[in-house]
Formats: structure tokens, sequence, C-alpha cells
């Protein structure tokens, strides 16, 4: 017979979160990994880390480690670095702001220039509408049109999200973690 830990798959996933200033990124991974909000806006600095431990499957563990990218670092010149090895992202806009969806593509064009899953394919691509409990400025408002945005643009879905109202966030991350699985 074999022991159950004998059949234990584990997996290491490094998945970025950018996206424009105060979209709600650091919300959100505040939000999956400690169940946590805040209404207090700091903006990170740099990058800020978090591990959350997920269990996928019976059999499947996974180790997710979010990079949470400032939004000002778009217009800095460490985004290579920080993409390197990534395999998953999460690029969040905010509904309230029509901007910052305007800015999703400026995000998603940097992502797919610096960084290739190992196959060569782009890294799967998660967009999230985020602070859903506001009113929505935009595109957004438009279901048909975001769908056909994102079979565009090559994101693998979009979801309205809440940090504030924990709506769809573990929706989202256990969307993309099954697009990142299909490349494993
Ligand atoms: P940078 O680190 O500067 O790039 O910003 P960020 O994208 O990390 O934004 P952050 O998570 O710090 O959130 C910005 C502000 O939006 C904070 O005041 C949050 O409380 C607020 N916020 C984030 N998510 C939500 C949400 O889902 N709903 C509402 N109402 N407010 C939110
Ligand atoms: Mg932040």
């Amino acid at each position: 017979t074999t022991r159950p830990s004998e059949q234990k798959k584990e997996h290491l996933f490094k998945v970025l979160v950018i996206g424009e200033l105060a979209t709600g990124k650091t919300a959100v991974v505040k939000r999956y990994v400690h169940n946590f909000f805040s209404e207090h806006y700091r903006a990170t600095i740099g990058v800020d880390f978090a591990l959350k431990i997920v269990k996928y499957a019976d059999d499947t563990v996974i180790r997710l480690q979010l990079w949470d990218i400032a939004g000002q670092e778009r217009f800095g010149n460490m985004t290579r670095v920080y993409y390197k090895e990534a395999v998953g992202c999460l690029i969040v806009f905010d509904v309230t702001r029509a901007s910052t969806f305007d800015a999703v593509m400026k995000w998603k064009n940097d992502l797919d220039i610096k960084v290739q899953l190992p196959d060569g394919n782009p890294v799967p691509c998660v967009l999230l509408a985020n602070k859903c409990d506001l009113a929505k400025e935009g595109l957004v408002n438009n279901t048909t049109q975001m769908d056909e945005f994102c079979r565009e643009k090559g994101f693998c879905k979009w979801f309205e999200t809440s940090a504030k109202e924990n709506v769809n966030i573990e929706a989202a991350a256990n969307y993309l973690l099954g697009e990142i699985m299909k490349h494993t």
C-alpha cells in the first residue's frame, strides 16, 4: 500500500498583481491572504510580498507567492526584475475611474514584453474590475464589451471584485490557478 504522503503534489507559483495607483492591489492581496480590509490608503513602495498556501485538490498543494507591485512602478525601471519567472498575473483596475481601465493594456503589454512562460506562452492573466461595491464608470458597465475586450487582448477572464466586501477575490484567484495548472 502507498501512504497518502507519497501521492502529494506541490507547486510553487509566483503571481504578479499589477495595475494603476490605488486600484486596490494591496487590498485584494490582504483580503485574499489575511481576510482583512482597511479603508486607509498607504501607497506600496516597490513591491510587497505575501504567501498563501492553497489546497488546490486532494493531492495538490500550491505555495502561491504574490508580488504586489506599486502602481507607480509603471514609470520606474524595476518591472523587468519584478516580473522575472512569474507564471501568472492579476491586473487590477478601479471601476470608479475609467482612466485606470485605459491603462490596463499598458500593464499587459509591459508584462508580455518582459516575461513569458518556459514554454514560450504569455503568462496567464486575469483582469480584476475592483471596487464593484461602488458606482462604475465606463466600459465596465457593458459585460458583452468587456468579454470581447478580454478575448481580443488575451486575458483569460475578467471578474468584478470587491476587496472591501469580499466579492469574487477567491474565485478570480482560483480561476488563475486553474489556468496556471494547465501549463504544468
Ligand atoms: P498602490 O500601492 O499605490 O499601487 O495602490 P493599490 O493598488 O495597492 O491600492 P490599495 O490596495 O492601497 O487601495 C487603495 C484605496 O482603495 C484604499 O483606500 C482602499 O481601502 C480602497 N479600496 C481597495 N479595494 C477596495 C474595494 O474593493 N472597495 C472600496 N470601496 N475601496 C477599496
Ligand atoms: Mg499597494
